[in-house]
């Protein structure tokens, strides 16, 4: 059995003294400690991406990270991408392109999208693709989720439109 002892983590700028063992996973910590349920536990095998959360600005799957490998690094989650209030480009361009399909999916996608255009503020629709390839829709499709990206990535809206008729053919 796992004695519970206080971990420091660091979520969206703000120090959490939690009661965890180091050996737990990290999806459990933030969910059931910290209340931070926007991280979702999905397949818990690490090939859904639901449970994705940023360390220290890059993708992790949570349900594959221990606890302890996340003290003295910085976690967010998507309740750390707004600023002031105020959306994060991202999540402005996700409800602006009709890319917010499920609460299941979403927040993994937005956190691997942000990780994507903090690395590369122009990538390729190829580049979108790869950096969303472990975050898995079960239902509805990508394409929504693809434009909202490309347009904060400043992609015209003619060159998007282009591509879905490629798409389609
Ligand atoms: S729940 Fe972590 S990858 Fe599926
Ligand atoms: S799993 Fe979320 S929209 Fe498909």
């Amino acid at each position: 059995m796992k004695t519970a002892t206080t971990l420091r983590l660091r979520i969206n700028g703000r120090n959490y003294d939690l009661s965890a063992h180091p050996a737990e996973r990290l999806v459990e910590v933030l969910r059931h400690q910290a209340g931070i349920t926007s991280v979702k536990e999905g397949c818990g095998t690490g090939q859904c991406g639901t449970c994705t959360v940023l360390l220290d600005g890059r993708p992790v799957v949570s349900c594959l990270t221990f606890a302890g490998e996340a003290v003295g690094r910085e976690i967010t989650t998507v309740e750390g991408l707004s600023r002031n209030g105020e959306m994060h480009p991202l999540q402005k361009a996700f409800l602006e392109h009709g890319a917010v399909q499920c609460g299941f999916c979403t927040p993994g996608m937005l956190l691997a999208a942000k990780a994507l255009l903090d690395e590369k503020a122009r990538p390729s629709e190829e580049e979108i693709r790869r950096a969303l390839v472990g975050n898995l829709c079960r239902c509805t499709g990508y394409r929504k989720i693809i434009d909202a990206i490309q347009s904060v990535a400043g992609v015209p809206r003619s060159r998007r439109a282009a591509a879905r008729r490629r798409v389609r053919r």
